[in-house]
């Protein structure tokens, strides 16, 4: 695995660690502030006060653990040094600062004149991102799977990210005589599909079969749906830019077919896998993907009957199921591996150094999976059938087992012999 995770090439763990404290600090906020949202219910997937929140725990927690995933990765993956380091580190401040003034301004309305400095702040640190990947990709010599995956979304992000920042724009300063919802739509996309999933697609490929050790298994699903995914993506934000809608509906299916096969990816994995042992990670990683196929599922559904309490329920399961579940799962797992290569890889053979599972507390993790889940299926179900009680009851009680996270993660980093 330490082949495998890491090389001389990996930037510091200093860096990593920013941006993974970050990520658990904003979870720790989101999950505090979710139960607040009960109010919500019932009424539009799109407005400023679902925005506040989507924005603080997209870019506050997931899209942070999956820039410094990124950092970690990226050197591994195409075997070549980050370009810059600093530029990682300038990224980071900006972009803390922006997404918090981002979420405030979202959430109230006398601070809306804030949007377009908070707007500008992360859109100039998701442009140092992407041209710091970009320019590390001048040197690369084999075009991986996953290379092309990281690639191709870092390209959806820049796209994704200027028709947010126009639409924020847009919002304080009304400027455009077009329906902005369709530069929302085509900004959701580019993001969720074009960036997120497409990461943990390309990521997936690399570390689902080192945890779960899996050798030799056919990967024609996840290369199908590199293509099925690219074309249909950009048809879909064509389509809904020019309001073409049979592009946008291919584009949808397209999108479909590869999230589909990239489920069936992850099954071939998954059972042909050698370490059997139901650990937390596993655990997190079933109760992920179930999550993501019955978002998929929801979200189809609520597409053809433009019913927007299932856009709703599924965008819940999607973010606060899959998302959190799968990072979570993986938190589990690299940030002990991180932290013991940067404490103990250097005094291996020379003294006793601690094994990997010793430096989280797995019945801690093992309690945070069940609550956590429990929490998330009941909150999920005041959505669905608008109950303000069991929002309130499943988000409190996933607030609760964040704490749990937060304990593992703080007793990884603490750990000593
Ligand atoms: C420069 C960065 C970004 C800017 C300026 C921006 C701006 C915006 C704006 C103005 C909206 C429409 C809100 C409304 O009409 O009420 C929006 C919606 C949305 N954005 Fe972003 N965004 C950015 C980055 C991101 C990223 C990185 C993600 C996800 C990873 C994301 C996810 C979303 C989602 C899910 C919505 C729909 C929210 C809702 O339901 O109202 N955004 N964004």
């Amino acid at each position: 695995m330490a082949k495998q995770l890491a090389t001389e090439m990996a930037p510091p763990f200093n860096l990593v660690a920013h941006y993974m404290i970050a990520g658990a600090f904003f979870y720790i906020v989101t999950s505090f502030v979710l139960p607040s949202y009960a109010g919500e219910l019932g009424g539009y997937f799109v407005s400023s006060t679902i925005a506040s929140l989507s924005h603080l725990y997209l870019l506050g927690f997931v899209m942070m653990i999956i820039f410094g995933g990124m950092y970690q990765l990226v050197p591994v993956i195409l075997e070549i040094p980050l370009f810059s380091k600093d530029f990682a580190y300038i990224q980071f401040y900006l972009y803390v600062v922006g997404l918090s003034t981002m979420a405030y301004a979202f959430a109230h309305e006398k601070m809306l004149f804030l949007l377009p400095y908070g707007s500008l702040l992360v859109y100039i640190a998701m442009l140092i991102f992407t041209i710091n990947i970009f320019l590390t990709y001048r040197n690369i010599e084999v075009w991986s799977i996953s290379a092309k995956y990281i690639f191709a979304s870092n390209i959806f992000l820049f796209f994704a990210v200027t028709f947010g920042l126009i639409a924020a724009l847009n919002l304080y300063y009304g400027f455009l005589d077009i329906d902005v919802l369709k530069i929302v739509s085509a900004h959701m996309a580019g993001v969720l599909i074009g960036y997120v999933m497409m990461t943990i697609m390309g990521v997936s490929l690399i570390l689902v079969p080192m945890f779960s050790l899996s050798h030799g298994f056919s990967e024609v699903p996840i290369n199908r749906g590199f293509y099925f995914i690219t074309v249909g993506l950009a048809l879909y934000i064509f389509g809904a830019l020019t309001d073409i809608f049979w592009m946008e509906v291919i584009g949808v299916v397209g999108i479909m077919i590869s999230l589909a096969l990239f489920a069936y990816q992850m099954w071939i994995i998954f059972t042909t896998r050698i370490r059997k042992q139901n650990d937390s990670w596993a655990k997190n990683m079933i109760a992920s993907f179930a999550f993501f196929i019955l978002s998929l599922v929801i979200f189809l559904l609520s597409y053809l009957f433009k019913w927007e309490t299932l856009s709703m329920f599924s965008g819940y399961l999607f973010f606060f199921g899959f998302l959190a579940t799968i990072i979570i799962g993986h938190i589990y797992k690299i940030l002990p591996f991180l932290v013991w290569y940067q404490r103990y890889s250097p005094l291996v053979g020379k003294q006793k150094v601690p094994m990997l599972n010793d430096m989280i507390v797995e019945k801690v993790a093992d309690w945070q999976f069940w609550i956590t889940l429990g929490g998330t299926v009941v909150s999920a179900f005041g959505i669905l059938f608008t109950s303000k009680l069991l929002f309130v009851v499943g988000t409190v009680t996933m607030a609760l087992s964040a704490f749990l996270v937060l304990y593992n993660i703080y007793y990884t980093l603490a750990y000593r012999e």
